[in-house]
């Protein structure tokens, strides 16, 4: 136990870092500290937690990291800890330091992680939905997606100068695992003319002849939007070449989407996140997940996050529809 009446408070990161973090590990820290825990910082997300790399959140450690993108406590994908005799392990640091509450920042797969090890030994955890891929089901938002969008149509809105200077095509692919959410929204907010997403059906043929068709009326440059989940980048690329006769080129973005110092709708929604959920453990939630729906701040069981897809908005969905045909 920490010396405060409260046990420690830990904070941890784990996954894909994504713009936001630093500002929820921030606000938690500081936040948790007003409400009585004695806050503690776990580098290195579960593998830190396994090694011991838990250290009392001094105000150093947390100074000057708010506009930072990525994570300050560093990140990980453990295999590790899918083995009960390692989570013991780090059981047993977080006993000797005190901690007997967790908030971990991440993807679901970071919160089943963290819901197995509150079924092993009890350790009660909040969750702050943060992936750029925003496909965490029960949440409209997660932490990192903003930031994400702003980079990717800064460097849409660049590619189209260079585009519209050709007479060229581009196909931009972006990221979002299995998610077309980063590749709809950029797709529409940037006005692409094509963008293939696993949620819709697309038509290469009728994307083909609508082209040629718009091609044949004036149309100068096309840009095509891919999510990396349907893995059609150089297949379309090669297809607006060949097939429609328009010079095509692909920039596949990559993880250029994941940095960058959070918008300030990240830091704001990371301070929303991190404030519910030192409010969810104070309140005796045992495994809760912070979301943001419809407008309105709550939190919802694991079950009702970890175990389920999530859905695209459908009104974005009818108006990217058109895009895949
Ligand atoms: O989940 C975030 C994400 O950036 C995905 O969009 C992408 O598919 C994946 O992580 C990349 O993983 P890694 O950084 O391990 O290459």
């Amino acid at each position: 136990m920490s010396t405060l009446n409260k046990p420690g408070l830990a904070i941890m990161t784990s996954g894909g870092d994504s713009a936001g973090m630093n500002p929820a590990i921030k606000c938690a820290v500081e936040y948790a500290s007003q409400r009585g825990y004695e806050p503690f910082l776990i580098y290195d997300g579960l593998n830190g937690l396994i090694e011991n790399k838990i250290f009392p959140a001094t105000r150093e450690r947390v100074s000057g990291i708010l506009h930072r993108g990525g994570t300050v406590l560093r990140s990980s994908r453990s295999k590790e800890f899918f083995d009960i005799s390692f989570r013991q392990k780090a059981f047993e640091n977080l006993k000797a330091r005190g901690v007997g509450k967790l908030i971990v920042i991440g993807g679901d797969g970071s919160f089943r992680a963290l819901n197995q090890f509150y079924a092993d030994f009890g350790v009660p955890f909040a969750g702050i939905p943060a992936t750029i891929d925003n496909d965490i089901a029960g949440t409209d938002y997660c932490l990192g997606v903003d930031t994400a969008l702003n980079i990717i149509r800064q460097s849409i809105d660049s590619i189209r100068d260079t585009a519209s200077s050709f007479r060229r095509a581009f196909v931009i692919e972006v990221m979002g695992r299995h998610c077309g959410y980063l590749a709809m929204v950029s797709a529409l907010s940037c006005g692409a003319e094509v963008c293939l997403v696993p949620e819709i059906p697309y038509d290469l043929d009728q994307i083909g002849a609508r082209l040629k068709h718009e091609i044949g009326q004036g149309r100068e440059y096309v840009v095509a939007v891919v999510a990396e989940g349907v893995k059609m980048s150089e297949y379309l690329t090669r297809f607006i070449n060949d097939s429609i006769g328009m010079e095509a080129r692909l920039t596949v973005l990559g993880h250029v989407q994941r940095g960058g110092s959070p918008t300030v709708h990240d830091r704001v929604m990371a301070y929303k996140f991190a404030v519910a959920a030192v409010d969810a453990l104070d309140r005796g939630e045992t495994n809760a997940i912070m979301v943001y729906r419809d407008g309105t701040y709550g939190h919802l069981p694991i079950d009702a996050v970890a175990n389920q897809k999530y859905k695209l908005d459908q009104t974005l969905l009818k108006l990217a529809a058109p895009l895949a045909c």
